[in-house]
């Protein structure tokens, strides 16, 4: 698949081992789905992905940062502008945090609008002698164990776009139509958030902003007239797994002749579908969007090196971002030899951090949680990492959500296991609630400044 690979197409993939399919139970069904999504339009303009790789060349030579942040799987059952609304209001206080400590440009990229579909350990879950598919996230099948709702459904795959339209309509309209307006900086602290520690910090933050633009206003700059003011570019992303529904959405872009995968502006290739040979590569290899690569504890050098020169063979700056995401006790022995072997190839690539891949347990009620503590302490590590390596720690990838869930033990509110109950909404991993976010942009903030 490397330099004498046979010619990309869009159905190259299909000629591959496809890990994590799920088992469609009807393929002519399945094949007039993907018909029908072919025949929709696309959600996504090749021109903004080409843009957004733009911007991300400027996060790999260390001039700007990745913030990218969102559901661990969105809900059919949650696509509401409520929702939608409060996850972008994090989302902006973090960029908000993180630009005003690094002095650099955040890129700000929402797992969202898209991010439907989960890799899973095994196929199948038994209960009490009876086996069904696992929960495969709402573009495959539904989360209550019965033969119905785990039977993998292609018609979900229309659903999950038209969900990902809807949502990513809402997103273009607040982030162009004035909600993302640095003048409303303190209306993003929701009221929750504002009365913790992590939000008062951020009404600091906010007071200096604004006394900032007084002070231009003041020195005759008119700000109704600078456009950066008033708008943020919000770009979307998800894992790339379901390749169907992917190909579907794939549109030859009529300026350049290029493929683009247009269900969003960033993919990216899960720690499970990352195989050199597989069809998830083969597939991601030939579009021209930026694309993700998560890197976990089990990646040699040799296949990131392999990964590094076939997803990017011509070694375009912002192209690829690999995605560390090792936990706390395994990221200082295993990522400097995987940083270090990319850089001395020369692969021109951002490096982000996920402290929550790799930190995930089963509390003693059974519930998934994350310590925030141990999220933290990947997240000191990884900068540690760069530091000494002399490698840009190039952006930070979370699972978050705006609204005060208990599903991460710790943080300011210190929640403890028994907490967990008390608000656990998420229909697969735990995720950071507002503050916990906050609270960690803050702690990156300063490593970006230190
Ligand atoms: N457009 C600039 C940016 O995206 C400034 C900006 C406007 C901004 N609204 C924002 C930054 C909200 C962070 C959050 O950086
Ligand atoms: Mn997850």
């Amino acid at each position: 698949m490397t330099v004498d690979a046979p010619t990309w197409s869009l159905e190259s993939w299909t000629n591959y081992p496809v890990a994590q399919s799920p088992a469609w139970p009807d393929l002519d069904h399945l094949a007039d789905v993907t018909t029908r999504l072919a025949a929709q339009p696309p959600l996504v303009f090749a021109g903004e992905a080409r843009r957004l790789t733009e911007q991300l060349g400027d996060v790999a030579q260390g001039r700007a940062f990745l913030l990218q942040a969102g559901d661990c799987a969105e809900s059919f059952e949650d696509g509401s502008a409520d929702k939608i609304r409060d996850k972008l209001k994090v989302i902006l206080q973090m960029a908000v945090a993180l630009t005003y400590a690094s002095g650099v440009p955040v890129l700000k990229v929402g797992r969202i609008a898209g991010q439907f579909a989960k890799p899973r350990s095994q196929p199948e879950e038994t209960r009490d002698g009876v086996t069904l598919s696992a929960f495969r996230g709402h573009i495959v099948n539904d989360e209550p164990f019965g033969e119905e709702s785990r039977r993998p459904d292609p018609e979900r795959m229309l659903t999950a776009y038209h969900q990902s339209v809807a949502t990513l309509n809402l997103l273009r309209a607040f982030t162009k139509g004035g909600f993302a307006d640095l003048s409303r900086v303190h209306a993003w602290n929701q009221e929750f958030v504002a009365t913790s520690v992590e939000g008062q910090r951020y009404a600091l933050i906010a007071d200096d902003i604004e006394r900032a633009l007084r002070f231009m206003r003041a020195c005759g700059i008119d700000l109704s007239r600078e456009g950066s003011l008033h708008s943020v570019d919000f770009y979307t992303s998800h894992e790339a797994l379901i390749l169907p529904y992917e190909q579907a959405l794939t549109r030859q872009d009529s300026l350049t002749g290029d493929w683009y995968d247009c269900s969003a502006h960033m993919l990216w290739i899960g720690d499970r579908t990352r195989q050199v040979d597989g069809a998830h590569v083969e597939f991601l290899r030939g579009v021209g969007n930026p694309l993700g690569l998560k890197v976990g504890p089990t990646t040699s050098v040799e296949d990131l090196l392999t990964l590094c020169a076939t997803l990017n063979p011509s070694n375009t700056p912002g192209r690829l971002t690999l995605i560390s995401r090792m936990g706390k006790d395994k990221i200082a022995s295993h990522l400097p030899p995987l940083v270090d072997a990319v850089r001395t190839a020369g692969h021109e690539v951002i490096w982000a951090c996920d402290p929550m891949h790799g930190n995930t347990f089963n509390a003693q009620n059974g519930r998934k949680t994350r310590r925030f503590d141990d999220v933290l302490e990947e997240v000191r590590q990884f900068f540690l990492v760069h530091r000494e390596l002399g490698t840009w720690a190039g952006g930070l990838h979370v699972e978050l959500t705006g609204d005060d869930v208990t599903e991460c033990l710790g943080g300011a509110l210190e929640l403890s296991e028994s907490d967990l109950e008390l608000n656990y909404t998420s229909i697969c991993d735990p995720r950071l609630n507002a503050s916990q976010s906050l609270d960690l942009a803050f702690r990156v903030s300063e490593f970006l400044q230190g």
